[in-house]
């Protein structure tokens, strides 16, 4: 016996019983970014692996762990894209989105990283990313907030709260890097092995620790917010005031830093509690010298990202999934001539009403197997057609998921009609 070919560990087939969930997230969150004026761009899986090293920073788990990289035939190293924003600003520059002008983008489509699979965390996840060029203010930070937040809306999602923090501007940054070295230097032998590793190379991110026995000494660190620089203030205040306005509750968690390194200013995430510990469903933020870092003039950028799969669990656990959209009716023929005349009869009803759902029986089988088919297929009605019918013009219409209502003969003649009525 040959073994089975299995999927790859934290990479998952999307199986038609929940696809349909899929669609109504997909077509609710572009015609919602439709409506804010956000365009869509799809960037290719594959990019050089360099521009992850640039663009999302030699430091992060993502470059340092996670990616999917290989050498391709030619001995160029690739990788499949870990997130969208990166391949999003090179796009811009590639194809010159940016010169004196301004952009709302937006994309969705697989991300890779090879991350410990668990609930909520795949190795081949789905993202909805919007990114903005071009626009320095905090109205374009609270204009991404508020979309987000009218999102959970439309999705019928509640308790989902929001989180906000401003990083800085980067000198204002790299001082305050140099308080937190001082700081966790001096308290060294408190530190555990993975914020040893962090202290030179990314600090900031000891802040980000999920380790409980580091709690009271991060608790204790100089606080960010006591360092930013007047701008930043005034940009973050600025976020604030608008968000108040709209009203959109906040927190601001001053140790929210983000695990990717192109952030300046905002960054924000949306959590719940009720998806265990993976529960940020939304991350995002400014990035305001990503462009000039991936060879761009300088271009103020603002964005986030949120996961499919984890928007999907909330949804599911939350109970505000759709119901599927089944067919309406299925069509039993019995009897050779009666395929014929009913394959030919479907067309030209398909013609008459685009928009109907109608299943044809396929492969022949009796009477029988073709009404428990249409009873499975979850049709509101069988069409029958039969050597019967054939004779007298006429089709059986059975109603299938109403064991009061009864049968009716209907006339081919008038049938398209007949069937609207029935839709309507
Ligand atoms: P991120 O925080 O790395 O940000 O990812 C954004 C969202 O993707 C997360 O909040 C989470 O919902 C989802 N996600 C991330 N990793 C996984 C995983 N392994 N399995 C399932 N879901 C996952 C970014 O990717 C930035 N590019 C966001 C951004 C856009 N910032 C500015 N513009």
């Amino acid at each position: 016996m040959l073994k089975n070919i299995q999927s790859i560990r934290g990479m998952h087939d999307i199986l038609p019983d929940v696809a349909f969930a899929w669609q109504h997230l997909e077509q609710t969150v572009s015609t919602l970014l439709a409506e804010y004026g956000y365009q869509e761009i799809r960037m290719p899986l594959l990019e050089q692996t360099e521009l992850f090293h640039r663009g999302v920073g030699e430091v992060t788990d993502i470059v340092e762990k996670e990616m999917y990289s290989f050498k391709d035939r030619n001995g160029e190293s690739l990788s499949l894209r870990p997130e969208g924003t990166a391949s999003c600003v090179r796009a811009c520059i590639q194809h010159g989105l940016l010169h004196n002008q301004q952009q709302r983008l937006w994309y969705s489509g697989p991300m890779f990283r090879y991350e410990r699979p668990q609930k909520g965390r795949y190795r081949q996840f789905h993202q909805f990313g919007a990114e903005t060029f071009g626009i320095p203010g905090p109205d374009i930070d609270a204009e991404l907030i508020a979309l987000t937040a009218r999102l959970w809306e439309r999705l019928g999602l509640a308790n989902i709260r929001l989180e906000i923090n401003s990083l800085g501007v980067p000198a204002s940054r790299a001082a305050y890097r140099r308080l937190l070295v001082d700081y966790f230097s001096a308290h060294a032998n408190q530190l555990d092995e993975d914020s040893k590793r962090r202290l030179h190379t990314n600090p900031l991110r000891i802040l980000d620790t999920k380790n409980p026995d580091l709690r009271a000494l991060v608790e204790a660190a100089p606080n960010l917010h006591d360092h930013l620089d007047p701008e930043s203030d005034a940009h973050f205040a600025g976020l604030r005031r608008l968000l108040d306005g709209m009203g959109i509750e906040y927190r601001i968690n001053p140790r929210l830093v983000r695990g990717l390194d192109y952030y300046t200013h905002t960054v924000f995430e949306w959590i719940t509690e009720e998806l265990g510990s993976q529960g940020t469903v939304c991350g995002g933020g400014r990035y305001d010298g990503l462009v000039e870092q991936l060879g761009g003039k300088p271009t103020a950028g603002c964005g986030f990202a949120m996961g499919t799969e984890r928007l999907l669990e909330l949804m599911q656990a939350q109970g505000s999934q759709p119901e599927p959209e089944n067919t309406d009716f299925y069509l039993v023929m019995a009897g050779e001539q009666a395929v014929e005349q009913g394959l030919i009869l479907s067309e030209r009803l398909r013609s008459a009403l685009p928009a109907l759902r109608l299943t044809c029986n396929a492969g022949g089988g009796s009477f029988k197997t073709q009404m428990k088919r249409a009873d499975k297929s979850g049709a509101l009605y069988a069409l029958i057609l039969g050597a019967d019918e054939l004779a007298h013009g006429q089709i059986t219409l059975k109603p299938l998921r109403d064991s009061e209502a009864e049968q009716q003969s209907l006339t081919l003649d008038n049938l398209a009609a007949e069937l609207q009525s029935r839709l309507s």
